[in-house]
């Protein structure tokens, strides 16, 4: 058998040093990468079984590493290793699919625990590269639909301009997904990827954290502080949830993108940046540009290359194989390997309408793997896909569009948990937030 090669990445060459010893040591084959597109590199060039990357780096973030990898790569494990002060980075980079996490300094013995244990759990070698093979060709979106086509010519086509880029599409369709494919597959790709939610960022904040600000520009401005449009130069700014920046972010915004230049709040001194601007909303924005809820004028700005994604129901052929991926990502991450599909389950997933899109796929999946034997079968799937599959099949719905579809099943699982609306938007698998705006629409207010 072949050793195990592991592919380290630190800003400090003395850490990688160290920690290449002591794999080496272990008899281990190592790469080592100091920032992270040569990490990126490697991963893609090299047959890596495991990696062990840092948090704080300059230029690019190891989350940013974590992200890519387990979106690119998701056969290789990854250990994460941080400094005291940023051990609420290692949890973030464990829900972004790290499998453990080391904090510095940490002995040679741990380090060889880690990476032992992990390891361990790992399937055949052969197996990881031809899923890792298949799946980075396209950055970790999965279909074979004619849509899902279309939407990875049209990431191709566009990755190499900095042209504004709107995203729109349903509650977890994909969007911060294919967003990140058009980052790393294009020219930026060693640039940084910021991600901002301009949604959850308080609208008194959502300035001052996206373009910085001065010491004394406010009160409460103690220290000068740079912003995510700065840290985002050279590479991607991903402005989520744009449907919610305020007013005076949506006017800062416009000049950003006519200037090319940002201004720290504070000063009247521009700074020219070199960001590619993708944003995202699953509003219709060109019905709030034409109520006036959103600026017109900075709609057709941000709408330069629009990319829409459409939603699962839409694309049923994608539903199988979305279903097999998540089987066997779960069943890895649960140790639970050869789990299977029935076909009566396969069949009640083809039919439900997943108004939650590729996200309610993945918990639907996630729960069944928890809680089935060996295989998934109808009873290890929520009870409202066996009554959405059959309501779809009985004739009093069966004239409905989707749109009314969907309501009614928003409504029935609304019933089905008392009225609890934050129950039903994790059934659903959207975010509280999409629920109340869909029942908004249902009632009318
Ligand atoms: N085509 C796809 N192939 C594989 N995984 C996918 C695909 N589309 C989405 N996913 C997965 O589904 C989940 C939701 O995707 P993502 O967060 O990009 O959606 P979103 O549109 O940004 O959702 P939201 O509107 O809720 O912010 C993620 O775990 C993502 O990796
Ligand atoms: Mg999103």
């Amino acid at each position: 058998m072949s050793r195990e090669s592991i592919l380290i990445v630190d800003d400090s060459y003395d850490m990688l040093e160290v920690i290449q010893r002591q794999l080496t040591s272990l008899n281990y084959d190592t790469f080592q990468a100091s920032t992270v597109q040569d990490a990126i590199d490697i991963l893609k060039h090299s047959d890596v079984d495991l990696l062990i990357t840092d948090l704080q780096m300059p230029v690019t973030n190891g989350m940013e590493l974590v992200k890519y990898s387990a979106t690119n790569f998701p056969g290789i494990p990854i250990l994460v290793i941080t400094g005291y002060p940023s051990v609420s980075g290692a949890v973030e980079a464990m829900k972004s699919g790290a499998l453990e996490y080391l904090v510095k300094p940490f002995t040679a013995e741990e380090l060889k625990k880690a990476v032992k244990k992990i390891l361990q759990h790992q399937p055949p070698k052969t197996k990881k590269i031809q899923s890792s093979k298949s799946i980075d060709n396209h950055w970790g979106i999965i279909g074979e639909s004619k849509a899902i086509h279309q939407l990875l010519d049209l990431i191709k086509r566009i990755n190499n301009n900095k042209v504004t880029t709107l995203i729109t599409g349903e509650s977890g369709t994909g969007k911060e997904l294919v967003a990140r494919a058009i980052h790393y597959s294009g020219k930026n790709s060693q640039g940084p990827f910021i991600a901002v939610n301009c949604g959850s960022i308080p609208e008194n904040l959502l300035e001052s954290e996206l373009f910085g600000f001065i010491k004394g520009a406010f009160s409460g401005a103690y220290e000068t502080r740079t912003g995510f449009f700065q840290a985002a130069n050279g590479g991607t700014i991903f402005l989520d949830e744009i449907g919610n920046a305020s007013p005076g972010v949506q006017t800062r915004l416009l000049r950003v993108i006519q200037e090319k230049e940002i201004t720290m709040i504070g000063t009247n001194k521009p700074q020219a940046i070199d960001t590619k601007i993708i944003a995202a909303t699953n509003s219709d924005l060109f019905a709030m540009s034409k109520s006036g809820s959103f600026r017109e004028d900075l709609y057709y700005r941000l709408n330069v290359i629009s990319v829409s994604i459409p939603p699962l129901r839409e694309r049923k052929e994608d539903i199988i194989l979305l279903a097999n991926h998540f089987l066997q990502k779960f069943s890895k991450e649960f140790d639970k390997h050869g789990v299977l599909l029935a076909d009566d389950a396969v069949k009640l997933l083809i039919k439900h309408s997943w108004p939650g899109n590729i996200r309610e796929l993945e918990n639907v999946i996630q729960r069944a793997i928890i809680i089935c034997d060996r295989e998934i079968k109808p009873k290890h799937l929520p009870g409202y896909i066996k009554t959405s599959a059959r309501s779809t099949s009985d004739d009093s719905t069966a004239m409905l569009s989707l749109k009314e579809l969907e309501q009614k099943h928003i409504i029935k699982v609304l019933q089905s948990v008392n009225n609890n609306k934050t129950k039903a938007a994790e059934i659903l698998g959207i975010n509280r937030k999409t629920l109340r705006l869909k029942l908004q629409e249902i009632t009318g207010t």
